[in-house]
Formats: C-alpha cells, structure tokens, sequence
C-alpha cells in the first residue's frame, strides 16, 4: 500500500485528504516513480479551487517530483529500475509516495542534482527556461520587470537573469522578500504594496521602461503591468496569484503602446521530448555551474499539503515548497 493526497470535489485546502492506495503499475509507455521529494506549485491550487478544473473526480494532485524509477511499462527504453528521475508535466497524482506517468514526460536526474532540488525546481526552473529563452530570447543588457520576484520561479528568475545580464525589477510585498530577492540577482526592488510601481519603473529607467514584464499574479497588477512596458514592448502572463485576467478590451494594447501580449504554458514549450530534454539540460547546467541554486524555505510532510498550500495562497512562504512523503 501507499499514501495519496486527493480530493473529491474543488474547495479549500479542507478538501484534501490523505488516503491508502494500491500504486498503479505502469502501462506501456509508462514509469512508475518512487518519490523521494515532491514540489509544491501554485497552479495545484488553482487544480483544488476548481479554477483549472481537473479531469476527472476524485483526483490526485501536483505534477512535480522526484525520485527513483520503480517499475517499467511494455515499450520503455530509455529507462531501467532503480534510475534517479524528475517530472514537471503529465498527469495529476504526484502528491503521493508513487506516482505513474508518461516516460517520455520524465528526465534522468544528473548526479550532482540532489532530489530535493529537482522536486523543487522540475517545474518552477523548466518555466523559468521557457520565459526567458524562449517566450523573448533575452540577450542582455534588457530591462524586465518580474512580480512576486521572491516567491519560487520568482527566486529561479532573479538568479538566471543576473546570469543573463539581465536588469530585473522586481515587486515584492514585504522587506524580507525584498531583501531575499535582491539576494538572488534582482538589481531594484518595488514593495508593490506600499510603493507605485508605474512611478518607480519610470524613476528607475529614466523614463524608457520594460521591455518585458513577467506577470503571475493577474487580476491585481494587469493594468499596472501593462503601463509599465515601453511602446511594442511584451506582456507575459504566466499565472493568476490573485485571480484571472478577464474581459480584457484589445483596444488597451493600442492605447498603451502598440504592445504585444502572451499568456503562455509549459506544456506550450515543452511539446515534444527532444524540447523537454533540451530545455531540462539547460536547467541542469545552471544548477551545475552554480549561477542558479534553489532556495527551498519550506518542507512539509506530504500529510500536510493543505497547510503548505494554506501557506503558499496566503503569502507566507519564500522560494521552493517542498512535500516529503
Ligand atoms: N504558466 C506557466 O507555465 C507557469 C508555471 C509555473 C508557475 N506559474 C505561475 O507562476 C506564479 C508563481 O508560482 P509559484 O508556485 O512559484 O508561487 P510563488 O511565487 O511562490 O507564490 C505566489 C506569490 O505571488 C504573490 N502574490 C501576489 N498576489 C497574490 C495573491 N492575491 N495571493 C497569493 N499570492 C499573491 C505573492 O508574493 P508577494 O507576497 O511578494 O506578493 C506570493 O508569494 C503562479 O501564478 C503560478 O501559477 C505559471
């Protein structure tokens, strides 16, 4: 038998449960992966609240783990018993001691990347990848503006743009997320809370503004977000912390400067395994060379997934959250 969070219906962190299961075995094509450490993402509250609804109910939850191979579907070469793997995409179900999916869908673990740092980065780092080399292949010397720079792709961003030679201005709500982040890269830092940041994205570029701005937290900063970017310049919405973008009028993006606008995915960029395997060796290398390392601020036993995600929604926690089973 094993453990598994699941839920039976969208709510609040009460919904979810830990329950007995018997581990599914691999189908063909599939691995089935003893989890050593699992990671905790905003987007599996929005799978709880039924904002992503998720496909069927009772559900599991979570996409991002790691651990090692513990059986193998008909038709898997690539991997034996016994490898060390990670996974950021695939079905719901990694809040749990085994989760089964896709083999194409998992990466071998290099050595020198522990579990716990794949578990914590799989996700937050591949999305991390795809919005800064790919989404608008940053080149240097650009000015981004990143919401929630100290929270978990926030922390990864902050380090890879400094080794991008990116200047990243980043929002923040507190004087420990600001210091955290300033830590991890960010040349300027804008308490969102307490400060104007249309004013202070204007003091601090002279006037140009953004070529780009990362925004994850949605509703609140839409607006914001968009009058802080230089004519033409990119609108990236990757996440809605505090709720999502509606009704949006395409007039705005004339109005405010010819601007472009994107809401992408992982699953947009990740599309085939020969782009997984190569966005994920590009996010091993820097964690190799040391000019991304993961803050995981939080553990929580996987019985606790409400409370770690109680802490996530309400703006407590810093960096990567892990779940150990
Ligand atoms: N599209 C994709 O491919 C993709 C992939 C991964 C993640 N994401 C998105 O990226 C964002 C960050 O994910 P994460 O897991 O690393 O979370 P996180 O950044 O660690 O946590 C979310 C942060 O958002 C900020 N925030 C602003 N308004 C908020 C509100 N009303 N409620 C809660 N938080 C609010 C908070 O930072 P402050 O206290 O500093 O405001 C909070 O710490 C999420 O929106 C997520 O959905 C998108």
């Amino acid at each position: 038998m094993s453990q598994r969070i699941q839920f039976s219906h969208p709510g609040g962190p009460e919904v979810l449960e830990l329950v007995e299961t018997t581990p599914a075995d691999p189908g063909p094509g599939e691995v089935r992966v003893q989890n050593k450490a699992i990671g905790l993402n905003f987007i599996d509250i929005y799978v709880r609240t039924g904002l992503y609804p998720a496909p069927s109910l009772p559900s599991g939850l979570g996409t991002e783990g790691a651990g090692v191979v513990d059986a193998v579907g008909k038709g898997v070469t690539h991997f034996r018993e016994g490898d060390r793997v990670a996974y950021a995409q695939g079905p719901l179900g990694a809040y749990a001691d085994y989760h089964t999916l896709p083999a194409d869908k998992v990466m071998a673990l290099p050595r020198a990347v522990s579990f716990d740092t794949a578990a914590a980065c799989m996700l937050k780092g591949l999305t991390t990848q795809y919005l800064l080399r790919q989404t608008y292949p940053l080149q240097g010397g650009e000015t981004v503006l990143w919401h929630a720079a100290a929270g978990g792709v926030g922390s990864i961003a902050c380090q890879w743009a400094r080794a991008l030679g990116v200047r990243l201005i980043g929002t923040v709500s507190s004087a420990e997320k600001a210091e955290l982040a300033r830590r991890n890269g960010a040349q300027e830092i804008i308490d969102y809370r307490r400060e104007n940041v249309v004013e202070r994205v204007r003091e601090i570029t002279d006037g140009a503004m953004c070529d780009v701005v990362y925004d994850s937290v949605g509703k609140d900063t839409w607006e914001t977000s968009l009058d802080c970017l230089k004519p033409r310049g990119l609108m990236v919405s990757f996440g809605n912390a505090s709720g999502p973008v509606e009704g949006v009028n395409l007039g705005i993006l004339n109005q405010k400067g010819s601007l472009f606008v994107t809401r992408p995915s992982l699953n947009g960029y990740a599309t085939t395994r020969e782009r997984l395997e190569a966005m994920a060796e590009e996010l091993f290398a820097m964690l190799e060379s040391g000019r991304v390392s993961i803050d995981i601020a939080q553990r929580y036993p996987l019985s606790q997934a409400g409370d770690a995600q109680r802490a996530l929604a309400e703006r407590r926690t810093t960096g990567s959250t892990l779940l150990l089973p």
